[in-house]
């Protein structure tokens, strides 16, 4: 990707990484970018780096616009090594005792991260720096999505560069929200799911705190993924909206099977729910990645969990996914488990003791069927689908 001004004196000088495919346990079907912004004014700032491995090409797209030398300043707002893995090679291109800029706990986390004693400086939250006609304002944005990550604001540009937040892993042509339009927001919206989806009192708080300064945004320039600069107001409004919690009346099964007697019984328990007009989508934990699974998750009120028992235990699959799912803290949710077994069964009790742990209400103690769901068995699967499908209606 060549340098692309995003607004007079401030570049994308970030790279694409076109093949990447699993972003720590996030599939990543469209590859991703590292966006890292240069700043040139009276001083010249360079807004994070990439992700290691991609210097090369960081350092090319700089040496396009100004001899890299001439940075004066590196701000570093998030020690994730996507953004910060290529910074030794930066530090060492630029000069080692140029100033780094981080937030107070960026200061004790690069310092752990790199073994490189760098001219830290830790910003306080509302820390100024002036570049000349410029100046940049750091935000504290502890937790979102790190201890560490922080935003830095252009306010004579109403220009953030947001971190992580707003971003998405998308790799295409469009680097623009006025490019690539709403297709843009399923790929938001996953990220929302997979990484942000845990802190979102936390941006409920931080869009408080925006707008009780006043601050406006003509352009977010996030580290993944299209810039907004057409209408960025459409993506904090999309945070604040998936920031409630407030889910469809939908519902989701997820589950995985032996010898298709459980899948049997997600199929019927589907039938039922979908028989009092809920909508519902079935999920195979073989045949669809956690993280996408997460975006249905994410707006549905009803999760239905099935596990198979193997070894006295969950299959595999499922204890993945409630790991996963439950780390992420989906909240409002209703729920309920089922299973086909052999000899002893435990995976209903399982689950539930885990919708326990995530807060989850049951809509039902669950369903167990030993072997083969015979017609009864079919039924007992629509009967608990109906209950769970009139729990959604009365409930969301
Ligand atoms: Fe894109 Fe938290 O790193």
């Amino acid at each position: 990707m060549k340098p692309i001004e995003v607004a007079s004196g401030i570049f994308n000088v970030g790279v694409v990484d076109w093949n990447i495919r699993d972003f720590h346990g996030y599939s990543t079907e469209n590859g991703t970018t590292y966006n890292a912004y240069l700043i040139v004014d009276e001083k010249v700032a360079l807004v994070d780096t990439v992700k290691k491995g991609f210097e090369d090409q960081l350092l090319e797209n700089i040496a396009d616009i100004i001899d890299p030398k001439e940075i004066d300043y590196v701000i570093s707002n998030h020690t994730e090594m996507d953004h910060s893995g290529g910074l030794p090679r930066v530090m060492h291109k630029i000069g080692e005792d140029k100033p780094l800029y981080v937030s107070k706990m960026g200061f004790k986390n690069h310092s752990l991260h790199f073994s490189q004693k760098w001219n830290y400086h830790g910003v306080e939250n509302g820390e100024e720096l002036s570049l000349g006609k410029r100046t940049l304002t750091f935000l504290e944005t502890k937790m979102l999505h790190w201890p560490d990550s922080m935003f830095t604001y252009v306010k004579e540009d109403k220009l953030l560069f947001s971190s992580d937040a707003f971003g998405q892993h998308y790799a295409g042509p469009e680097k623009f929200d006025d490019e690539i339009g709403d297709a843009v927001f399923p790929y938001a919206k996953k990220y929302f799911a997979n990484i942000l989806l845990l802190y979102t009192m936390k941006i409920e708080k931080l869009v408080e705190t925006v707008t009780d300064l006043g601050l406006e945004f003509n352009i977010i320039c996030p580290d993944h993924g299209i810039i907004w600069r057409k209408d960025p107001a459409k993506i904090i409004e999309a945070y604040v909206k998936w920031s409630g919690h407030k889910p469809k009346k939908k519902a989701v099964v997820i589950y995985d099977t032996m010898w298709h007697s459980t899948e049997a019984m997600a199929e019927k328990i589907a039938e039922g729910i979908a028989e009092e007009g809920v909508d519902v989508k079935p999920f195979n934990l073989r045949k669809w990645h956690r993280s996408d699974i997460m975006i249905d998750v994410m707006d549905a009120k009803a999760i239905v969990i099935g596990s198979p028992t193997l070894n006295n235990n969950l299959f595999p699959t499922v204890i993945d996914f409630l790991t996963y799912m439950k780390g992420l803290k989906p909240r409002n949710k209703i729920g309920a488990a089922f299973g086909s077994y052999g000899w002893s069964g435990e995976s209903v009790k399982l689950i539930n003791k885990e919708f326990e742990a995530m807060k989850v209400d049951l809509a039902d103690e669950g369903l167990r069927i030993q072997y083969v769901p015979d017609d009864q068995g079919a039924d007992a699967c629509v009967t608990l689908g109906r209950k769970i499908g009139k729990a959604v209606l009365e409930t969301s």
